[in-house]
């Protein structure tokens, strides 16, 4: 498959997994879709607590099912987010950028060209690579 039209599959998997984000407290639902090396996704949403620091954001569900799943290599995520009601169809007026402890577990299991891609739409997205958004990182030995 191109890659253009992997793309817009994987972040159209990303809105399908923001539909089941629990996000009673801040309302802002958020949805992720990894990418494995084998080519499977796993999907993600961000799972909040009535004890707010026990939340869990959308992308590090998604990493955490898939490495719990013996997964390790991973090519590119998707990732999409933004209040309820700004929502219009498939389109979100804000992009969500991963936050930094999210990153850093990006970090942890992907190399630097790990592809990011934050969009409005599936039409409508911006890609960076790992490395572009965690500079100078700690981390394992990158090869
Ligand atoms: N959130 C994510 O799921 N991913 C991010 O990278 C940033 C924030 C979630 C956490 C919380 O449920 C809500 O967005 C508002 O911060």
């Amino acid at each position: 498959m191109e890659e253009r039209a992997r793309d817009r599959e994987l972040i159209q998997a990303a809105i399908e997994a923001r539909e089941r984000a629990y996000a009673p407290y801040s309302d802002y639902l958020v949805g992720a879709a990894l990418l494995t090396g084998s080519g499977e996704i796993y999907q993600g949403c961000n799972i909040e607590n009535a004890s707010y620091g026990a939340t869990n954001c959308a992308e590090r569900t998604a990493f955490f099912k898939a490495v719990s799943q013996g997964k390790r290599e991973f090519r590119a995520i998707a990732i999409v987010g933004g209040k309820r009601k700004s929502q219009q169809g498939d389109v979100f007026p804000d992009i969500a950028y991963p936050c930094g402890i999210c990153r850093q577990v990006m970090r942890e299991f992907c190399g630097p060209e790990f592809r990011i891609l934050v969009g409005k739409s599936a039409e409508d997205y911006e890609e960076y690579t790992l490395k572009e958004i965690l500079p100078e990182s700690f981390g394992p030995k990158w090869n």
